[in-house]
């Protein structure tokens, strides 16, 4: 029997180190955040995608009162994407979140599973890397791509 590992590497960064796109993006879904609808959770996430030729798409968490019907605010982002830009590649998506008390977290929120498995088909689709920033308060984790999110995905049959 052999052993491998799989590790992630993942940059800390603040603020100020974001490039200005980065920059940017942080804001669109920080912004974001504020046009979700989750009147059962009180978590507010945002994220903002950008695709190729700089353009830049939103989504945040749309609840539903049956529950499992809501939809992730990655979810509402990539799937608006794909669906008004089928002809454009993913580049670039930032995730944000107010918690309960309305503040930004503190610590950096990662995609659910099902995110990871849905962003990572657009990401396939892209043909490159589609850079990931998890946005805290004042600290932000980079990662290199969305399969960095989710090892041993399933992604051909
Ligand atoms: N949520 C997201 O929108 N993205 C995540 O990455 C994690 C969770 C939403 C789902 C639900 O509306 C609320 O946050 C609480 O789980």
């Amino acid at each position: 029997m052999k052993d491998f590992e799989i590790s992630v590497p993942v940059k800390v960064a603040t603020y100020g180190e974001l490039s200005e796109m980065d920059k940017r993006l942080v804001g669109m879904a920080r912004e974001a955040t504020h046009r979700s609808y989750a009147p059962y959770s009180h978590f507010c996430v945002g994220a903002a995608i950008l695709l190729e030729g700089e353009i830049i798409v939103t989504g945040s968490n749309q609840e539903n009162v049956a529950y499992p019907s809501g939809t992730c605010a990655e979810r509402s982002a990539c799937f608006y994407a794909h669906s008004q830009y089928p002809e454009s590649k993913f580049k670039e998506i930032v995730i944000a979140a107010r918690g309960t008390d309305g503040e930004f977290v503190d610590n950096p929120i990662a995609p659910c599973g099902a995110c990871r498995q849905s962003l990572l088909e657009y990401e396939t689709l892209a043909g490159d890397d589609v850079k990931v920033i998890l946005c805290g308060k004042e600290k932000f984790f980079i990662l290199q791509s969305v399969k960095s999110l989710l090892p041993l995905a399933f992604d051909e049959f």
